[in-house]
């Protein structure tokens, strides 16, 4: 039994680490099963400090091949990944393809196990905004109806795939892998150095991510955020590593102008996963468009503000500490004051989220194909 898994860019990777774990125990214990696995690595995400930092931090083995295709429009990036993924499976002949998250890779991938009739299973299914001008819809509802398993994070994953038309028998309720990597890590954070670099003593801080087209793409709706965010830094000092893609929007759309690192607002470059737990629980509060974020802040208990409109991870509001906010420059400065006063949203841990998703996805997987 060979199973491919593919990652591609940054959230990949702390949804692969569990899951290549649990398959190493099983392959310990039980070498007659003859399980193998390989992974993939397409090269969407390729800064040091977007994929190598992780394969350190989270203990992930190195790719078997890294298919290197880079940045490009979504049609270039997710064709050079089938052309070059087609050609690797076709050699190697897996007997089943694992793909996770709603990247492009995600998609790219299994279109191809799709066309070359292996089977494809997904995890993190079911997830939707209903919102498909964002481009990991339209990755989520394609890969969802070629997969042949469907792991879920959340009861309302399973509606959502019925909804389209998906049988019961193939989706599986197993939880939230992003937590599996969260619990497993945090003691690791004890090493973690980032507080004293930043100069971090005790004092409150907020973290800021965004990465989202519909947040930096446009200049009026980062402009108002990053007017948002300079306010924000008047009464707390704001941390924000910044994604390449919002690097080269705040360069190219002259929002430079609106933000600058002045000791409160503090600029600085993504940072590795161990880096940004630590910053992230020790946060006062989270800014984000980020999904894996929203999971991980309502796990620690942070108080989280998405600048969205919606989100395909609804959990996190309705359990969780996650507030929907969008983009509007008064809104995030009087929600951010608000948590600042004391005016907290507690939440508790989703089900399932225990840090045993990828044991359950494995055993599950050997049930059915082994
Ligand atoms: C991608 C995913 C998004 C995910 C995010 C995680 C898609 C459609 N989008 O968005 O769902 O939330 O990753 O971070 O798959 N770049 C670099 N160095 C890198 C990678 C990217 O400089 O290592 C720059 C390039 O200019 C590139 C831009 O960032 O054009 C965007 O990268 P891309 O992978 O296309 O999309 P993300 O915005 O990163
Ligand atoms: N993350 C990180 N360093 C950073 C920013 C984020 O390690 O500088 C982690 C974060 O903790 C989470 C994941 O990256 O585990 C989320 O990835 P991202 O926001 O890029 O993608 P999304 O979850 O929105 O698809």
């Amino acid at each position: 039994m060979k199973i491919l898994a593919v990652v591609g860019a940054r959230p990949n990777f702390m949804k692969i680490a569990p899951i290549f774990r649990a398959f190493d125990d099983v392959i310990a214990r039980d070498p007659e099963k003859n399980i193998r696995h390989a992974l993939v690595h397409t090269g969407q995400h390729y800064d040091d400090n977007m994929s190598k930092v992780f394969f350190d931090d989270l203990d992930i083995p190195r790719p078997d091949i890294n298919l290197d295709v880079g940045s490009g429009t979504h049609s270039e990036q997710t064709a050079a990944i089938m052309v070059k993924f087609e050609r690797f499976c076709e050699k190697e002949k897996p007997d089943l393809i694992m793909v996770v998250g709603d990247v492009n890779s995600t998609l790219a991938c299994s279109i191809v196990a799709a066309k070359l009739l292996i089977p494809v299973v997904h995890v993190e299914a079911g997830l939707r905004s209903f919102d498909r001008t964002m481009p990991e819809e339209i990755n989520r509802v394609v890969t969802d109806a070629l997969s042949e398993h469907l792991f879920t994070t959340s009861p309302e994953a399973a509606e959502n795939l019925k909804k389209e038309g998906i049988s019961g028998d193939k989706i599986h309720f197993v939880g939230n892998v992003m937590i599996d990597t969260l619990f497993y890590s945090l003691p690791k954070t004890k090493n973690s150095v980032i507080k004293t670099e930043l100069g971090l003593n005790d004092e409150p801080f907020a973290l800021v991510t965004l990465h989202r087209p519909s947040n930096v793409d446009t200049e009026k709706i980062f402009g108002d955020i990053l007017d948002g965010l300079m306010e924000m830094s008047k009464k707390i000092t704001v941390i924000f590593p910044i994604h390449p893609r919002a690097r080269k929007k705040i360069e190219g759309l002259n929002a430079g102008d609106k933000i600058k690192d002045n000791g409160k607002m503090r600029l600085i470059d993504p940072v590795g996963y161990l880096d940004f737990l630590t910053l992230m629980k020790s946060a006062a509060l989270v800014l984000t468009a980020s999904g894996g974020i929203q999971e991980e802040t309502t796990v620690l208990g942070v108080p989280c503000l998405t600048l969205r409109e919606n989100t395909e991870r609804p959990v996190t509001i309705t359990e969780g500490t996650n507030i929907l906010v969008g983009t509007d420059t008064e809104r995030i400065v009087s929600e951010a004051d608000r948590i600042l006063r004391g005016e907290v949203k507690t939440g508790k841990m989703p089900e399932l989220w225990d840090g045993k998703t990828a044991e359950r996805i494995v055993a599950k997987i050997i049930d059915i194909y082994c």
